[in-house]
């Protein structure tokens, strides 16, 4: 059982807790701040999930870094049909001779990063790497050289520090499992 008294309705058990996700997010800070001492980063987020992992990485990484985001289209879990995503908001940042550290909050089956890592790789980055504080190994379809990775999750939904369940529980501070209650409606 959760040692939080009271979670919101369709939260179930806490899988990281705030401290574990400060703890791992500065050790991920300072590996990438050591990797890439004595150059300057272009940061790149895909909104809108991934907005409170960046935030508190990037007051975690030491080198001076320029910070941009882009947008696609939708994930939608009830989907079956994976097609292309679609992106709705693009860099306002050029690409072309940086070293891009490509910032995920969860790697899932993979195809939403291989398009957009295509995309960017098609602008010439200096370096293209990719930093996710999520990934579900075992759902990945299109392969993702993940070189930095806070925790590897189990074939299973999780919510909050930015993932949303139909963009509810976001701004929840640890990450928990949706009750089977909210499991069972996400799956109607
Ligand atoms: P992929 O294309 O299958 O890798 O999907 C990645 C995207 O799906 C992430 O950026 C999330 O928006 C969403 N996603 C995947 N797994 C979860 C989850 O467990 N909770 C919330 N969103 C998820
Ligand atoms: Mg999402």
């Amino acid at each position: 059982m959760s040692v939080y008294p009271q979670l919101p309705p369709g939260v179930g058990r806490i899988l990281y807790s705030e401290t574990a996700l400060r703890q791992r997010v500065s050790e991920l800070g300072r590996q990438i701040s050591a990797d890439y001492d004595g150059r300057n980063p272009l940061v790149v987020g895909v909104l809108k999930g991934v907005v409170f992992f960046m935030s508190d990485l990037l007051r975690a990484i030491t080198v001076p870094v320029s910070v941009d985001y882009m947008a696609i289209s939708r994930y939608r879990p009830d989907s079956a049909a994976k097609g292309p995503v679609r992106l709705t908001k693009d860099l306002e940042e050029p690409v072309e001779g940086r070293h891009v550290l490509f910032v995920e909050d969860v790697i899932d089956t993979g195809l939403t990063l291989s398009y957009l890592l295509r995309n960017l790789r098609a602008r010439d980055p200096l370096s293209l790497e990719v930093c996710a504080l999520f990934d579900k190994p075992q759902r990945r379809i299109a392969e993702i050289p993940v070189r930095y990775k806070g925790f590897e999750l189990p074939d299973r939904f999780v919510v909050g520090y930015g993932l949303d369940y139909k963009e509810a529980y976001r701004n929840l501070p640890y990450v928990a499992e949706l009750t089977p209650a909210a499991l069972g409606l996400r799956n109607q």
